[in-house]
């Protein structure tokens, strides 16, 4: 008979790396195929499929070839291979049997290692797997993630999207990401912007359509002051949100500016895209202005113009997912609907300064977060911390639960390390651009007015009369510090 490759490949080394390759080879295309009638995509579910797998089909090459060239050697040194294949006898007895034995063990091998891989292919898809593997890295999005709008929305429909060019990319990067994980390659915190991260079109407009978007959004807030009282005082503002549908209807506000007529580009002279010395808009009519900043040492002609970004709705919403919150902004809120109860002395301040301090385990965070508060009013207040015993309680539990929510000290991950880009309070935000310091040429300033982008309702300090206008009232800022928030960012000293 002839044999269909060179005698030296029929060796038992060389065989067993041709079966290890074939087996490998084949449990891809079958996990291959379950894949893509799968209705359901997961981002780590390829784990098995690109990197176990191929690891497999290599041991099986370098097998191949230890084997040949071993043969290789040995014939060098004068070794004759006889025969180089049992010969199987059908009418021996013995032979039957072991061949009877020898091939239902290979079809169990191979049921089983279907099987095996196909489970395995599943757990890459659990929870559990993230649990075990990535959880350490993704713990504060995914935690973020649970309490966010979006909670219902797969981690993929945003990170991956529809269509087959980026479910493959997202394979290749999942790949390398598990590598970093396993060998503990990856930067703390993960840095932004993610800088394949889909185009938003592609993803958020699959929900979000631009041309629905309509009307108002009401804004209210209460605010707590860093004084024993805690004195508060409250604003209500009008976000112009805008949008619509210039087929159906006139359209205005936020983002009907940014995205549906006029085209907006920016160039950031950092990495995460806080500082913005150069703004090109061009308008419906194809008009182009370009904003520069007056502020930034920033020299154009050493602009790199392939960074030049055209702005879309991660711009502004670069945490609709992920959002760590400013520690002032929580206690706020959780004095205002009376889980924190406004009338604990300094609590405020205790409160805001106890979430704040930079702990290096989350284990170490939440037990100094409860003696903190504890012993400030045993020391400061002794006849409070018995009256208001139960009140202390409650605010220790609850800020042990926003503290968990928003801090991750073993990524490294809290407020000041992921800015939110939608406001401009804690950090720069809309004033990246809107600080009232980027001019163009014939010398129009980028708004910076209180009332272009919500109209300030209300604002009402503690013991004085309400202020209310339907076309806006004049800001007023709670503590003196003369005209400086008319100029200064607000960011600067409510930043980190
Ligand atoms: C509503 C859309 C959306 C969903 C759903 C979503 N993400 Fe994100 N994710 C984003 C955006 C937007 C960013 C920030 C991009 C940037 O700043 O460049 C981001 C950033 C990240 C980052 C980088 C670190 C960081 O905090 O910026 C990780 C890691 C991440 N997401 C993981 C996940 C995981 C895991 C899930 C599911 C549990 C998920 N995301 C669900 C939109 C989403
Ligand atoms: C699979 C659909 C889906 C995708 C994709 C999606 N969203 Fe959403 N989004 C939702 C749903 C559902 C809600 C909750 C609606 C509600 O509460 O009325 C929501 C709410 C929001 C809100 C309002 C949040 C609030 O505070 O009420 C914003 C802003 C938003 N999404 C932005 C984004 C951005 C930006 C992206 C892209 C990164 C995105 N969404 C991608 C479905 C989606
Ligand atoms: C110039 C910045 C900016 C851009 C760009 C932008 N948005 Fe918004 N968007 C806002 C602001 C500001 C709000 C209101 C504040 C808030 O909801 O916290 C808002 C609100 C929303 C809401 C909530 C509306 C509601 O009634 O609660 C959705 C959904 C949304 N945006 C989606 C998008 C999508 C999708 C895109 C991209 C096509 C986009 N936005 C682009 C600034 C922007
Ligand atoms: C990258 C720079 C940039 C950022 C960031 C930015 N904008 Fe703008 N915005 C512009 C430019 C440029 C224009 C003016 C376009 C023109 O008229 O040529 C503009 C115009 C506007 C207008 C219309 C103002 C008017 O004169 O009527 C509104 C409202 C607005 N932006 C809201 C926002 C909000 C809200 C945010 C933050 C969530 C924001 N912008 C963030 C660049 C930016
Ligand atoms: C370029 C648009 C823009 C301009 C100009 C602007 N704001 Fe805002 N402001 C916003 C947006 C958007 C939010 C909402 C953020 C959110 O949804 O949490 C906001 C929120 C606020 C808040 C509530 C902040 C919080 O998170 O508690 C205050 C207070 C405020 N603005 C005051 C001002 C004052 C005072 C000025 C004038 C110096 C001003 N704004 C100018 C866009 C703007
Ligand atoms: C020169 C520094 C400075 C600038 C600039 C500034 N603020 Fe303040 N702001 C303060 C101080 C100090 C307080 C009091 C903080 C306290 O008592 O806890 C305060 C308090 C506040 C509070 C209550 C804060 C909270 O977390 O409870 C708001 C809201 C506020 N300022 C809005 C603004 C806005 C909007 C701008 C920009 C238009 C601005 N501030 C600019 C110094 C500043």
């Amino acid at each position: 008979m002839k044999k269909l490759f060179p005698p030296i490949v029929y060796n038992t080394i060389t065989l067993t790396g041709i079966a290890v390759f074939i087996i490998s080879f084949g449990l891809i295309l079958f996990l291959t195929v379950i894949e893509l009638l799968a209705t359901e995509t997961k981002p780590y579910m390829g784990i098995i499929t690109f990197i176990v797998l191929p690891f497999f089909m290599l041991i099986g090459v370098l097998l191949m070839f230890y084997g040949i060239k071993r043969e290789r050697k040995l014939i060098k040194k004068g070794y004759k291979r006889e025969r180089t294949l049992p010969v199987i006898d059908l009418n021996n007895p013995v032979h039957r049997k072991l061949l009877l034995y020898f091939s239902s063990g290979l079809l169990f091998l191979i049921l089983f290692s279907a099987f095996g891989s196909f489970k395995a292919y599943e757990y890459t898809d659990s929870n559990e797997f993230c649990g075990t593997i990535c959880h350490k890295v993704m713990n504060p999005e995914y935690t973020s993630y649970e309490y966010s709008p979006h909670a219902r929305v797969d981690c993929v429909k945003c990170h991956i999207g529809p269509g087959a060019q980026w479910y493959v990319r997202s394979k290749l990067s999942g790949a390398y990401q598990l590598y970093a994980v396993l060998f503990n390659k990856y930067p703390k915190p993960i840095p932004i912007p993610i800088s394949n991260l889909r185009p938003a079109q592609e993803t958020c407009e699959q929900c979000h359509w631009p041309k629905v978007f309509f009307s108002e959004k009401m804004l209210k807030k209460t605010y707590y002051m860093s004084d024993d009282e805690n004195s508060h005082w409250s604003i209500d503002l009008l976000l112009k949100i805008g949008g619509g549908n210039i087929e159906s209807g006139p359209t205005s506000g936020i983002h009907w500016h940014m995205n549906i007529d006029n085209k907006i580009e920016y160039y950031a002279s950092d990495e995460r895209r806080q500082v913005i010395p150069w703004i090109k808009s061009t308008n419906e009519d194809g008009i182009i202005t370009i904003y520069r900043s007056t502020e930034d040492d920033f020299d154009e002609s050493k602009m790199d113009k392939d960074a030049i970004r055209r702005m879309d709705c991660i711009d502004c919403h670069n945490r609709p997912s992920h959002l760590f919150r400013n520690p002032s902004g929580l206690v706020n809120e959780l004095m205002s609907i009376g889980w924190i109860d406004a009338s604990l002395p300094d609590i405020k301040s205790t409160a805001v300064d106890a979430l704040d301090k930079g702990y290096s385990t989350k284990a170490n965070g939440l037990d100094s977060i409860e003696i903190i508060i504890r012993s400030y009013y045993e020391s400061n207040y002794p006849r409070i911390a018995i009256a208001k015993k139960e009140e202390i309680k409650n605010a220790i539990a609850e800020l042990k639960k926003v503290y968990k929510r928003n801090y991750f000290p073993s990524m490294d991950v809290d407020w000041t390390k992921y800015p939110d880009n939608i406001g401009h309070l804690y950090s720069k935000g809309c004033f990246r651009c809107h600080d009232g310091k980027h001019v163009s040429e014939d010398g129009k300033v980028l708004t910076r007015d209180c009332n272009a982008c919500h109209i300030i309702l209300a604002q009402k300090f503690e013991n004085s009369s309400i202020r209310i206008s339907l076309g806006g009232v004049n800001y007023k800022h709670p503590v003196d510090i003369s005209e400086a928030w008319k100029d200064t960012n607000c960011s600067e000293c409510h930043g980190d």
